[in-house]
């Protein structure tokens, strides 16, 4: 009999469900929230909302796409946490609602693992590399920023992490006080492009072990344009792109320098990277350069798969299925990751 797995997520501003069939994805749908965009941030209510909406047509998507009937279905992946409350409860209690209606079982998935194990999820006709046990993950999203040792699909060490911001929101910062839109990231990267990343220097938290922290950079980011401004008014936007590839190239260095670090100090040289900012192409190139040059074996998930999505969902759902993992109908969405 095959496994078929329906994920679905919800943990920020991103409807999403996906099914897979044995490992092989057959289908991921998402619907994003354009609805954000006109406050620079992610509005929680107004998400939840945009889930209420979405929930339902992407899901009966993702069913269709996948040449499935729900009675076919498995188990339920769903993402309990960490993130929004709201739009957690939205997935949630969807889930539960279908888990009695095709009497099919429930299976609680932590977010961030399922960027921990986006490079498991196969596809038809792909070449599906996948990493050997133990790897590294450079974690890097709008609410993390972790080196995790990864020892087996559902065994983690947290080697690192940020005490502050995370790297996702310094980007993002970065754009929204220069007037480019929400969500920085997509934009700062390819303005980055035709930037010079030589031309400004920021200075860089030195934080022993491998934990980050990316509040200082930020500020001095935010008073580096504030006195270029008063000499010349018109200083931001005659040095936009250079602006973006320096202030880009410094946050590369220093989740690259902790990477380096923990790479050296495990001997380990599978590399994994996951979560938003692994769509970063400075970092994309960066890591596979390093893994050249250091003889790492690197893996980059899709760009598809690097911001929220489903497909993780059901691959980390999957794994926790196949180890007898059951989720009672009784379960609560949990906001925070301590609190798994
Ligand atoms: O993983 P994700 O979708 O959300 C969380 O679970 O937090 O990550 C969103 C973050 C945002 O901060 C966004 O600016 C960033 O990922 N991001 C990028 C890029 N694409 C998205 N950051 C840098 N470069 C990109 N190309």
């Amino acid at each position: 009999m095959p496994e078929i797995i329906l994920g679905i997520e919800s943990s920020c501003d991103d409807t999403s469900a996906a099914v897979i069939r044995d490992g092989y994805l057959l289908s991921n749908v998402l619907a994003s929230q354009d609805v954000h965009k006109s406050y620079g941030g992610v509005i929680p209510e107004l998400a939840s909302r945009a889930h209420q909406i979405n929930i339902v047509p992407v899901v009966s998507e993702a069913i269709t796409r996948a040449g499935i009937t729900p009675d076919q279905i498995t188990a339920i992946a769903f993402t309990r946490g960490p993130g929004l409350l709201g739009s957690l409860l939205v997935g949630t209690s969807f889930a539960k609602g279908l888990s009695l209606a095709i009497d099919r079982p429930l299976v609680e998935v932590n977010h961030l693992q399922g960027h921990i194990l986006a490079n498991f999820i196969k596809q038809e006709g792909a070449e599906n590399r996948q990493p050997e046990f133990p790897y590294l993950c450079l974690l890097v999203s709008g609410g993390n920023s972790q080196i995790v040792r990864v020892n087996s699909p559902l065994e983690y060490e947290i080697l690192g992490q940020t005490i502050d911001d995370a790297v996702g929101e310094a980007f993002d910062k970065c754009a929204k006080m220069m007037g480019l839109g929400y969500p920085g990231g997509p934009v700062v990267d390819r303005l980055a492009k035709e930037g010079d990343p030589l031309r400004f220097k920021f200075s860089k938290p030195h934080l022993p072990g491998y934990d980050y922290s990316f509040s200082g950079i930020k500020t001095s980011l935010l008073y580096f344009v504030r006195d270029q401004i008063a000499l010349d008014p018109d200083f931001m936007e005659k040095n936009k792109a250079d602006i973006c590839a320096s202030f880009q190239k410094a946050l590369i260095d220093i989740l690259m320098d902790k990477l380096i670090k923990a790479a050296k100090d495990t001997g380990i040289r599978q590399i994994t990277i996951g979560g938003g900012v692994s769509a970063n192409s400075g970092l994309r190139n960066r890591i596979e350069e390093e893994g050249r040059r250091r003889g790492w074996t690197t893996f980059l998930p899709e760009f598809k798969f690097t911001t929220d999505n489903a497909a993780m969902i059901a691959i980390a759902g999957w794994f926790h299925f196949r180890n007898g993992e059951r989720t009672s109908i009784d379960v609560a969405p949990v906001s925070r990751l301590a609190e798994f």
